[in-house]
């Protein structure tokens, strides 16, 4: 498989100095390797979820059982952890417009609690129902309390109910085993999958939680993870200069102690906005703390933000090439994108724009970013270039993988544990106890 190409040429830091902070990752590399031999008792436990072929298997059983029902659509009822990576890899690979191309199986998410999204995803849903056609929920919930995700898919539970008098085939959930959701999913017969122990939401793409739906929609899983085990045996390589985890935490490292804590993901490429957003969630929850590992006050944290090229080049690179030095860019382009799109060759228009005759989309695409990068460079802005060979599932499963193992390094450089979410808690705490009555 063609691996991701990574360049730090424009990163600004010296290679002796990535190279030196490098050196500090060490020992979470070495816990990293160890925790492929601890199963599902480690922290880092999500790495060992690409050579769980035990899981895979009981993933395939349920979609293999679930698509005799000949589903027409599916709706991924999750939050969070809990939906992003899935919405993340299915957009990438079927697609932003996916639902508007007939496919066979329509996918719908139902995350936040806004009635306006819920009605819609009923309006779509219901004619189907009624024309006594399939449709599949999948709840996904780790703790299998999230409020929202409750809250939805009780609403949407109520919907299926009225269609399908044998409506527990319909659905799967997806929580920790004995979960208040699981034990309920077993007493009804719905099919329960089980999201390995220590595996946090934010690192769960590659277990049931993203790879039941994503399967069930015609995705190759099994590349996927072969795309991220190849990702991970580089990223746990002690040669620290081929192990690109550890350069780009380092690099990305070096930019914060200089006050650039702003972590921007220039993605050339539509339909990965939402894996922008599944780093986001990663980079964001995984690292910003309030207290350290030694339990002292430190309200550390790297800002990630999520661009489109060229769309936000209309939108932000005013900010970005003439505002504060804040930013550390990673470009993420695809090396190979089709189809082959050509601006056709037409006289009187050929002056609105001058160059673009007989050239692909792909090409002109290319010069913008080319263009954006040089202008990055004479401005002195640090950069990182991730080019994917392509926007396969290997590749995705690469980049994925790529981004976890770098926030654990980074969560040790900071000195925060990025594997859990204490002040998420307290808004959830805050909810339940409003939605409760109490004082
Ligand atoms: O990454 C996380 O841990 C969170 O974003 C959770 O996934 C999110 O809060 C949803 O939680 P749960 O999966 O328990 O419903």
């Amino acid at each position: 498989m063609e691996s991701l190409k990574i360049l730090y040429d424009d990163a600004l830091v010296p290679k002796d100095q990535i190279l030196k902070i490098a050196e500090e990752i060490k020992p979470e590399i070495e816990r990293v390797r160890e925790a492929l031999s601890k199963g599902y008792e480690d922290d880092r436990a999500s790495v060992n979820l690409l050579d769980d072929e035990e899981m895979l298997n009981t993933v395939k059983r349920t979609i293999e059982e679930k698509l005799r029902l000949e589903p027409k659509c599916l709706i991924v009822i999750g939050i969070g952890g809990s939906n992003l990576g899935t919405i993340a890899v299915q957009e990438a690979i079927l697609g932003k417009l996916y639902n508007l191309s007939s496919p066979p199986m329509n996918v719908l998410y139902a995350d936040t609690v806004d009635p306006n999204l819920i009605y819609s995803i009923m309006k779509i849903v219901e004619p189907v129902l009624r024309r006594d056609d399939n449709v599949l929920l999948n709840v996904v919930s780790k703790s299998g309390i999230t409020t929202e995700t409750v809250a939805n898919f009780r609403i949407l539970l109520d919907m299926l109910r009225k269609y399908k008098k044998d409506y527990k085939d319909y659905i799967v959930a997806t929580c920790d085993r004995d979960s208040k959701l699981w034990n309920l999913a077993v007493k009804k017969g719905f099919a329960a999958l089980e999201i390995p122990r220590k595996v946090g939401g934010r690192y769960s793409v590659f277990s049931p939680v993203g790879l039941f739906p994503l399967g069930l929609l015609g995705i190759h899983i099994r590349d996927l993870l072969n795309g991220a085990r190849q990702m991970r045996n580089a990223c746990i390589d002690m040669d620290l200069a081929r192990n690109p985890a550890a350069i780009i935490a380092s690099i990305q490292f070096a930019h914060y102690k200089n006050g650039k804590n702003i972590s921007d993901f220039f993605f050339f490429s539509s339909d990965l906005e939402s894996l922008g957003k599944w780093c986001r969630q990663l980079i964001a929850e995984s690292l910003g703390k309030e207290f350290n590992r030694n339990g002292e006050r430190v309200n550390v944290g790297i800002t990630p933000t999520i661009s489109i090229g060229s769309t936000d080049l209309h939108s932000v690179a005013q900010l970005y090439l003439g505002g504060p030095y804040d930013k550390l860019t990673t470009f993420v382009s695809i090396k190979d994108s089709r189809p082959p799109l050509h601006v056709p060759g037409m006289d009187e228009y050929s002056d609105l724009v001058q160059g673009i005759d007989g050239k692909s989309l792909k090409e002109i695409l290319n010069a913008i970013l080319e263009g954006t990068k040089e202008a990055f460079r004479k401005d002195k802005r640090p950069f990182i270039e991730i080019s994917l060979p392509d926007k396969s599932e290997g590749s995705i499963g690469q980049f994925m993988q790529l981004k976890m193992i770098e926030t654990m390094y980074l969560g040790h450089l900071l000195n925060v544990n990025p594997f859990d979410q204490p002040d998420v808690e307290k808004y959830k705490r805050e909810t339940r106890r409003i939605l409760a009555g109490e004082e």
